[in-house]
């Protein structure tokens, strides 16, 4: 008997290098922008297919993956996998993926970007601009928190932490993190980085927070209404995890009341809408989850999720997969 071409769907359009390569294994159903972000759309497609390889906002729950009857694997196009009952999916027999590493970079330099950005204030200032207020150059116009010599303390010293403050430090920033576990004593002494032990001493020492922990019923809304109170009055919050990582409409609420000083956001707590508070809050910037968009990342994001799934498909051991979770 022939052999049945494995079924593939890919949630949302990536780059057709990734989908050219998964097509030389199998037959690639693409969705469209934000179709299947629709739980009940999911239940009703993924009976077919053998391999789905989705987006962070894909809601890959229990009935999906009950629903599905032939699926071998679930490849997130992301590191973080929040959206995935891994539970459910290894009970069930379902391999899942995720991308770690190919997106460090991206998001250590954008967290970098982001920081500058707030605490030099160019949202604010360009807009000034662009509204024809430029009436010339002014000694107390814009100004802004230097770095150099500041401190940034990370919660959450991953592979993303680190990069962030790797950059950070050639910026002339102390360095301080809060973490499940100490990182190695080699990794505190190449980033000049000093552990933490409670996240209260952190941000009270902090003059940028940054978010860069995983998304967990821990971590949900870690930063709240009590944690802002601590931030010093001229604090910068980095947050490019996730969203409901930080309480948004204490945020909002802090930065309306100057509390602390400004905010750069990437993610937010129900994503796609953005609290309407944020969008009137002053110092804030705030961006559509862009941290790992580069052309390179995205590719080498996809390239990681294609592997995984060719691998499992053609049955190869798990000890040749990474990026299995
Ligand atoms: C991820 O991959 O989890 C990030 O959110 C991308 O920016």
């Amino acid at each position: 008997m022939a052999q049945q071409i494995p079924k593939v769907l890919v949630t949302e359009p990536i780059p057709e290098k990734n989908l050219a390569y998964l097509r030389e294994h199998s037959i690639v159903k693409v969705g469209n922008k934000g179709e299947f972000q629709d739980e009940l759309k999911l239940i009703d497609a993924i009976p077919d297919y053998d391999a789905l390889l989705c987006m962070l906002s894909t809601p890959v729950t229990k009935k999906v993956l009950v629903a599905a009857q032939k699926l071998k694997i679930v490849a997130n196009f992301a590191v973080g996998y929040n959206n995935i009952d891994v539970e459910s999916a290894k009970d069930l027999g379902i391999k899942v993926a995720n991308t770690p590493d190919v997106l460090t970079e991206a998001c250590g330099d954008f967290a970098m970007g982001l920081l500058m950005a707030v605490s030099r204030k160019f949202n604010a200032a360009e807009q000034y601009l662009r509204e024809g207020n430029f009436s010339g150059w002014e000694p107390l116009g814009f100004l802004g928190m230097e770095l150099r010599g500041k401190t940034l303390g990370i919660i959450g010293m991953g592979r993303i932490g680190q990069a962030f403050a790797q950059r950070a430090r050639a910026f002339g920033m102390n360095i301080a993190y809060h973490n499940r576990s100490k990182v190695s004593p080699e990794t505190e002494k190449s980033l000049g980085a000093a552990y933490v032990s409670t996240i209260e001493e952190l941000v009270i020492n902090s003059d940028v927070l940054s978010l860069n922990c995983p998304l967990t019923d821990q971590t949900h809304h870690l930063v709240d209404k009590t944690l802002f109170k601590l931030m010093p009055s001229h604090s910068i919050l980095i947050n490019i995890s996730r969203g409901p990582v930080v309480d948004e409409v204490a945020l909002a609420d802090a930065l309306h009341r100057k509390t602390i000083a400004g905010a750069g956001i990437d993610v937010f707590e129900n994503e796609p809408a953005v609290h309407p508070d944020l969008l009137t809050a002053p110092n804030c910037i705030l961006l559509p989850h862009i941290a790992s968009a580069t052309f390179e990342t995205r590719e080498a994001i996809g390239m990681l999720a294609s592997n995984a799934i060719v691998s499992v498909l053609k049955g190869e051991s798990d000890s040749n997969i990474p990026n299995l979770i």
